[in-house]
């Protein structure tokens, strides 16, 4: 019999939705828990929350909702350009950097042309191309640190490669790309190839490893670099990022953009807290000490980890149990059942790792103090070991994970 469903695309149809990090209302809900006592550390997210300049800007905004938003940002172009010296027509705003990405694969994306990304790179990549039917090609990470490999990128451009997607710092690897190797990678790609930089962590950076990005936006027409708000500006919830291109490029994605794509909550908070400097460093260094303390913290369990440039960390568990392949799921559902958040990485072909997100000295003990009954449960767990997740996720406290907390 007919049905909507055989009009639907077959390359919608072999979409995997993207799989968010496990929010702190469910897991308390799920596991019998006060909301205040689940520490969630999944979505690399700011543990400081907003910038109090963003906050107050936003209240303000508040007052004026019955209004649609500024649809072209006047205000918060300004502010970036004011900050980085850009010129507002080479800026588009975003309902998060995601919301960049995805106006990437609309505008330069097609059936019958290739989308390139590392394996273990931003899972937004793959989902915003499979959804106007693109090819993914993935290359395989450099095996030291799971990151990019330029070079093998470099060979499998073809005629039909139209989008380069990078992440500098990646997630979820939390690898890095020097400024001369990404340059000089830029600088050879065909004028025909957009590249996708994706500087969503960049603010996590040293002064040494940071890099002019929007100057080769300048250099390079085919370059696009996307930023978010979410990460060291604190304001995921509010959804804000931005791109920055060639006025051609930039004039392109206008053409796909919703017209209010950014609510006014969002354009004024962002707008403030660009210029909170204080908060931004407070952020950056408060990331340092959590990740040095987290390190430290693993280390003494005799656990191994990559180095990361970004606010999280992909820990190594594969020495931990190695007969068991999803090492990372079963130590993220022991971690649950003690009311920690982390992110399994499975689903980025990591079934190994684990990623968790730095948060504040609290929470990063949290996870630290629940993390040998984890590993525990790991050593004494198989390929077929019971797992610790309650039985449904709407279920109140199972017996299985009372037993577990008691
Ligand atoms: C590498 C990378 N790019 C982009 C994003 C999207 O961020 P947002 O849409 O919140 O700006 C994320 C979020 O985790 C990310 O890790």
């Amino acid at each position: 019999m007919a049905s909507l469903n055989q009009r639907v695309p077959s390359y919608l149809k072999a979409i995997a939705p993207y799989q968010p990090g496990k929010p702190i209302a469910d897991i308390a809900r799920a596991y019998g828990f006060q909301e205040d006592q689940v520490v969630k550390l999944a979505s690399n997210e700011n543990p400081l929350g907003m910038s109090p300049k963003g906050r107050e800007a936003m209240l303000e905004a508040a007052a004026d909702l019955g209004r649609y938003p500024d649809g072209n940002g006047f205000a918060l172009k300004q502010a970036l350009s004011k900050k980085f010296g850009l010129d507002p027509a080479t800026i588009t705003l975003g309902n998060g950097s995601n919301d960049i990405l995805e106006l990437v694969a609309h505008a330069f994306l097609a059936p019958g042309k290739e989308s390139l990304m590392s394996d273990h790179s931003f899972a937004v990549y793959a989902l915003a191309s499979q959804a106007v039917g693109a090819t993914i090609v993935s290359v395989p990470a450099k095996p030291d640190d799971l990151g990019h490999d330029l070079q093998g990128f470099k060979q499998r451009i073809t005629e039909k490669t139209s989008v380069v997607w990078i992440a500098n710092p990646n997630n979820p690897t939390g690898s890095f790309i020097s400024a001369a190797e990404l340059e000089a990678f830029i600088a050879e790609l065909p004028a025909t190839v957009l590249v996708v930089l994706d500087e969503a962590y960049t603010e996590y950076l040293s002064e040494q490893d940071s890099y002019p990005a929007f100057e080769w936006a300048r250099r390079y027409p085919n370059l696009l670099v996307s930023r978010s708000f979410s990460k060291a500006y604190g304001l995921a919830g509010l959804r804000v990022g931005y791109g920055v291109a060639s006025a051609e490029v930039t004039d392109l994605l206008n053409r796909v953009r919703q017209p209010f794509n950014v609510n006014s909550l969002a354009l004024a908070a962002a707008s403030a807290s660009l210029f909170d400097d204080e908060f931004l460093t407070r952020s950056a260094a408060l990331n340092r000490q959590g990740m040095e303390q987290i390190q430290k913290g693993i280390q003494a369990l005799g656990v191994g980890w990559l180095e990361s440039w970004g606010n999280f960390l992909l820990i190594d568990l594969r020495a931990v149990q190695p007969d068991q392949p999803q090492a990372g799921q079963k130590v993220y559902e022991a971690l649950l059942s003690k009311g920690v958040i982390t992110r399994p990485v499975a689903n980025y072909g990591l079934a190994g790792f684990l990623r968790v997100s730095i948060g504040t000295f609290d929470e990063n003990q949290s996870f630290l103090k629940a993390m040998p009954f984890a590993l525990e449960m790991l050593r004494g767990s198989t390929d077929s070991g019971s797992s610790l997740a309650p039985a449904s996720s709407t279920a109140s406290v199972s017996s299985k994970t009372a037993a577990v907390r008691a």
